[in-house]
């Protein structure tokens, strides 16, 4: 079916590149013959101008052996234990490879590798069966040897003390003594607040090694006090332990510089015996000054209607100055009469509307 189909594949591809109008002319494989098929197992991608056949070699072939578990994640110092069996009786040596102390050969049908502790950190484990028949064949135990964090810390780079409102400060994270890198996850955190998750990118070693994350941030002032922290956790997969190892660091805590804001309307109405004020935020706080008419002026603690007028708030901050300017209007006692005089007008519409129904 395949050879009827194929000619007419390469008759559309022609028409289709003469359709388009290209001059080149799109090469098409010939098709496939049974005899030319690739073996399965070959990794590397056949390519079209290689003719020569390249049958599996036998050595490669997981034949029939079984490794229970067929992974292992061990915590490095921990004791490690693997069953390697064969389904089928007729080979002559079922043995362990690659190992330190790799248990002797045997005739049965299963050898177990066991070690009371681990203390290699690359581990490449084989088991491997020599038979009558079919060659040799060989099985590899993937196995992960890891080991926590010794301790997780966190800093700013090139930087102490306060910061400053919209410039950029760099939070490095550093992990140590951890194996292996590549299965660390770090995070950043504000308060309670995920920032980011980063990975190492290419630390591909197996031996414990101290790794730092950086994570750029701008500050504002709603930062100020905030916490920030990292947290480093080993993700070993499903073969891993049931809570993955992580630890954390200490907080740091951000002081921003800023301000001064005054957080103060263009009028201002203040009770009749009430305090005036201005909120004006800013770290550290701000210096700040009443004038009026000129004059350097404390605000009233007990506003009366004398205290009515224009003020200018001057506020003197670490980053600067600010003047703002306030026309206070002070409520006298008629304030709420006005209120229950309108009480009244509704109660007398009230009356009036019943009248009319
Ligand atoms: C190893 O596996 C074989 C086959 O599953 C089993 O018969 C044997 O009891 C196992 N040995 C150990 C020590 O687990
Ligand atoms: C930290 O500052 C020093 C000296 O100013 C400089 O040489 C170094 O490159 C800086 N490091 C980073 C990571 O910016
Ligand atoms: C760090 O700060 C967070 C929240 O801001 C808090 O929950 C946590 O207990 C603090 N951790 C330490 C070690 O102080
Ligand atoms: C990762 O790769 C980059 C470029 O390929 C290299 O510059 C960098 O040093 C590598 N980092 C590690 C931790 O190996």
């Amino acid at each position: 079916m395949c050879e009827s189909v194929w000619p007419v594949i390469v008759l559309l591809s022609h028409l289709f590149s003469s359709a388009i109008s290209l001059p080149v002319s799109i090469y098409t494989p010939p098709p496939p013959l049974p005899s030319q098929i690739w073996p399965p197992s070959s990794s590397s991608a056949p390519s079209p101008s290689l003719s020569v056949l390249q049958p599996t070699p036998p050595s490669l072939s997981p034949c029939l052996l079984m490794i229970s578990p067929s992974s292992l994640v061990v915590r490095f110092g921990d004791p490690v234990k693997a069953n390697c069996s064969l389904s089928q009786m007729d080979f002559y040596l079922l043995g362990w490879e690659n190992l330190q102390r790799a248990p002797q050969p045997t005739q049965g049908n299963f050898l177990v590798w066991s070690e009371d502790r681990v203390t290699e950190w690359s581990i490449k484990p084989m088991c491997y069966a020599l038979s009558d028949h079919g060659g040799p064949c060989q099985l590899h135990l993937p196995v992960t040897v890891y080991k926590p964090p010794e301790k997780v810390s966190i800093s700013f780079v090139n930087h102490t003390g306060p910061m400053f409102e919209g410039h950029q400060y760099t939070l490095q994270c550093t992990v140590w003594d951890v194996a292996p890198v590549k299965n660390l996850i770090v995070r950043f955190f504000r308060g309670e607040t995920e920032l980011v998750q980063l990975k190492s990118i290419n630390n591909t070693g197996q031996k414990p090694a101290t790794e730092t994350f950086t994570l750029d941030i701008s500050p504002s002032k709603d930062d100020n006090g905030a916490q920030y922290w990292c947290e480093a956790k080993l993700d070993l997969g499903p073969g891993g332990p049931e809570s993955p190892p992580m630890a954390k660091s200490e907080n740091i805590t951000a002081t921003l510089l800023f301000g001064p804001q005054i957080l103060c309307p263009a009028k201002l109405q203040v009770r009749e015996g009430e305090r005036l004020s201005c909120e004006v935020r800013g770290n550290p706080p701000p210096l700040v000054t009443w004038m009026r008419d000129g004059l350097k002026t404390a605000p009233p603690t007990h506003s009366t209607t004398k205290h009515a007028g224009k003020y200018t708030v001057l506020a003197i901050g670490h980053v600067g100055q600010k003047y703002h300017t306030v026309e206070v209007e002070v409520i006298t006692g008629s304030g709420t009469s006005h209120c229950s005089s309108r009480a009244v007008v509704l109660i007398l519409l009230f009356i009036q509307m019943k009248i009319w129904l």
